[in-house]
């Protein structure tokens, strides 16, 4: 009988898209993915260490599989990502119940690591690497609609908060070609949506072509493909790029661009390498070039030193751009990171005080823009049932807002209808469809193509 191998993934788009690199790697050499961990010979968790919330979470669960693997010793327990990259052989030393740990650069190994746990020793793979892109290996997807593809690895930035580049290392790019050859499997099986991701995707590089060349080449594979990406950095968005977006309807036009604060003190501190005018200036450019681009932004609230000055200059930033949407978080300070060695001396109660204001204006903002939807017609790509009813569809806008409307005879997952919004909240526009814009055509080889 085959080894049957279960994954849990934490943290970001590109662990999820790890994730399934993995499970490509291990079915290749014959184990049989399960959803089921109790039905699992191995058990992987692919692990976040970007906040100390995220490392606690993976802390608690491995408290409950301890448990698990009292009563089955013959499982095999293993931390993969950032975690895996960034505590090393603490974790199987601190950890009994872990008898693999394995970095983001040394996935090609997990095999052989595995046979090492079943020799009775323990697997440990944690080097990072210069060059390692996966690039000839097929992630293992399942059938569906919206796909994530790491188009590049690692983040040479070094913000002075974040542990990324410590975790995965130095940037390094895929080639163009083996990024388009995907996008056109996919579209053969029927996706209608992917996400390009890198954690700084601007500084994409493959001899001589840039991410805008990346887009415009994806974006001309299926016109019914909507492509996103994420994550932009500030200092590198160019105009060839916004103009790239422009000229193609399939490339949708919303940009997640972290400004993280809006002091250019705190910025000079994080080593962001923009000031905030810097910012303006680029996200209004933006909006000349891409008439309706929307925006979805990082903040952190309470690095070292910021003041209440501090945090009224990240209110204001937030009252100029509007943002769509927003990933709020209170600073978290990450031992061997530039900012560690400055403190942590904004309290704890100042940190949750400002993360609040800044979560009430941007629910706020959110409101007022999605508001200004209302009797507008959108187009929306069908994701499926409503989460709350199942007399509701649910999808989404090219503009990644979320909109239900009514179940109606021959709308399936995938089609891509027009809505006309008459509802709508913070989070969620509420609509009519009007019409079918487009009917899926689901392939016959999908099945086959996936296996
Ligand atoms: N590469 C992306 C984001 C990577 S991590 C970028 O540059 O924007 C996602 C977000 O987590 C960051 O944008 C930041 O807002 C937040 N983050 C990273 N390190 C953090 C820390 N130490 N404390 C709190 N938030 C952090
Ligand atoms: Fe971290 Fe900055 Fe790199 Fe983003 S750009 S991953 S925040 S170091
Ligand atoms: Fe977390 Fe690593 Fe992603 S630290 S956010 S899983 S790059």
């Amino acid at each position: 009988m085959k080894n049957k191998v279960y994954i849990e993934t934490y943290g970001c788009q590109m662990n999820i898209a790890d994730s399934e690199l993995v499970m490509g790697i291990l079915n290749n050499v014959g184990y049989d993915v399960t959803r089921d961990v109790h039905d699992a010979d191995v058990i992987l968790l692919n692990t976040c260490s970007i906040r100390e919330n995220a490392e606690q979470r993976i802390h608690g669960r491995l408290g409950n599989l301890k448990t698990f693997k009292n009563k089955n010793p013959n499982t095999v327990i293993g931390i993969l990502g950032c975690m895996a990259e960034r505590l090393r052989s603490e974790l199987v030393h601190e950890k009994s119940i872990v008898d693999l740990v394995v970095g983001p650069d040394e996935y090609r190994r997990l095999p052989e690591l595995i046979d090492v746990v079943y020799a009775g020793e323990k697997g440990l793979g944690v080097k990072l690497s210069r060059t390692e892109t996966y690039d000839d290996i097929i992630p293992y997807r399942e059938d569906g609609l919206q796909a994530w593809i790491s188009v590049m690895r690692g983040c040479d930035k070094f913000c002075t908060f974040c542990v990324v580049p410590f975790t995965r290392g130095r940037e390094r790019s895929r080639s163009l070609s083996s990024i388009v050859d995907e996008v056109k499997h996919l579209s053969g099986r029927g996706f209608r949506e992917i996400t390009l991701l890198g954690q700084n995707v601007n500084s994409y590089r493959d001899e001589g072509m840039d991410f805008a060349d990346l887009l415009d080449s994806c974006a001309k594979v299926d016109p019914l493909m909507r492509i996103r990406f994420t994550t932009s950095h500030p200092q590198d968005l160019s105009d060839k790029l916004l103009e790239t977006i422009a000229a193609h309807k399939n490339l949708c036009n919303y940009i997640h661009l972290p400004v993280q604060s809006g002091s250019d003190r705190i910025l000079k501190l994080m080593n962001r390498t923009y000031t905030v005018e810097h910012y303006l200036n680029l996200i209004e450019k933006a909006r000349k070039i891409i008439p309706g681009v929307s925006f979805s932004t990082d903040i952190i609230a309470g690095f070292p030193t910021e003041t209440w000055e501090d945090h009224l200059g990240t209110l204001d930033v937030m009252n100029k751009v509007k943002y769509d949407g927003a990933y709020m978080f209170k600073y978290s300070p990450r031992e061997g990171t530039k900012s560690y060695k400055m403190g942590d001396d904004v309290s704890e109660e100042a940190k949750t005080k400002r993360l609040q204001e800044i979560i009430d204006l941007q629910q706020k903002h959110s409101l007022e823009l999605n508001e200004l939807m209302i009797n507008k017609t959108e187009e929306v790509l069908v994701e499926g049932t409503s989460k709350k009813s199942t007399e509701f569809l649910s999808g989404r806008t090219d503009t990644n807002k979320v909109v239900i409307f009514p179940r109606s005879e021959g709308i399936e997952e995938g089609d891509y209808v027009s809505v006309k919004i008459s509802k709508v909240t913070s989070a969620t526009l509420f609509g009519e469809t009007v019409a079918i814009t487009n009917k899926r055509e689901v392939p016959v080889q999908a099945a086959v193509q996936s296996a």
